[in-house]
């Protein structure tokens, strides 16, 4: 992951924080398409100290288009142990009804005896987290903690209510920069022609500091030659088409669409 480092560590020290409060559990972060939530909270889940805290932990997308049964497969699939092989059979025989309940109850089982560490990702509908989720997550004064990304500003109330909000910031120039070589030229260290770093640097600010406007125009931007006086050009106009092109990607589009709705 590129920059953002005192938000990571901020983040970080929250969620490690020992002898915390019921409203310390949840922690959200909150922003738009393509700012960088799933890869900040991705790096946390990986982070070594995390690893080593939290004995269970558990990364589950949700996203607008979810169904409950989903949810709980997965968070479950993340929390069984061993010793729990025979919950299947068990889901099996308790039928459609009973399903979802008997889910939760395996969840909150497997929760039972350890600290963890929930990220529940791209999280629209704040009635999920009330009327299905928020009851998985009892506090039991263990430090325990559940991290939620959204782009959507009333799905944070969670956290005000029961926790912390980060709202995500935009990439400053020299992090825009960071970012974009390294998609363009990897990790190569050797420094680059004057003039083609010039560019490259204008071309990066031009993504007004979105993470996924920067990759996007990179990946372009590395399929083109390398010639000072293309990227020039490309520097020179906001609207070029790759600029253009970069919007226009069915993802990026969808995404950058949806989050200004
Ligand atoms: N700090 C970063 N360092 C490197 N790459 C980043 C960083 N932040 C974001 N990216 C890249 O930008 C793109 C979008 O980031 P990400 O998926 O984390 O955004 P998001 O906020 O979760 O968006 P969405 O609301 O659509 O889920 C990804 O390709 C990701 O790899
Ligand atoms: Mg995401």
């Amino acid at each position: 992951m590129v920059g953002l480092s005192e938000l990571f560590s901020d983040v970080k020290a929250r969620i490690t924080r020992e002898g915390s409060l019921p409203e310390h559990m949840t922690i959200s972060l909150i922003g738009m398409a393509g700012i960088g939530k799933t890869t900040l909270a991705k790096k946390l889940l990986n982070d070594p100290f995390i690893l080593s805290r939290f004995k269970k932990r558990v990364f589950v997308t949700i996203g607008p288009k979810y169904t409950l049964e989903r949810v709980l497969s997965d968070i479950l699939r993340q929390v069984k142990t061993t010793r729990e092989v025979d919950d299947d059979k068990m889901i099996v025989l308790v039928g459609e009804e009973g399903k979802l309940a008997a889910l939760k109850g395996l969840i909150i089982k497997g929760l039972e005896d350890c600290r963890y560490f929930v990220v529940l990702d791209d999280l629209w509908d704040i009635k999920l987290w009330y009327r299905e989720l928020a009851e998985l997550f009892i506090w039991r004064g263990d430090d325990s903690r559940v991290l939620l990304t959204t782009r959507i500003g009333d799905v944070a109330s969670i956290s005000a209510d029961w926790g912390f909000n980060y709202r995500m910031r935009f990439m400053d120039n020299k992090e825009s920069w960071d970012l974009f070589r390294r998609k363009v030229f990897g990790d190569q260290q050797e420094s680059l022609p004057y003039e083609l770093e010039k560019a490259g640097k204008k071309i990066a600010e031009n993504c007004a500091g979105l993470p996924l406007t920067i990759v996007t125009v990179a990946n372009i931007m590395s399929k083109v030659d390398k010639t000072t006086e293309y990227w020039t050009e490309v520097a020179g106009a906001q609207r070029h088409s790759v600029f253009l092109n970069a919007y226009c990607w069915p993802k990026t589009y969808t995404q950058v669409h949806v989050s200004y709705k």
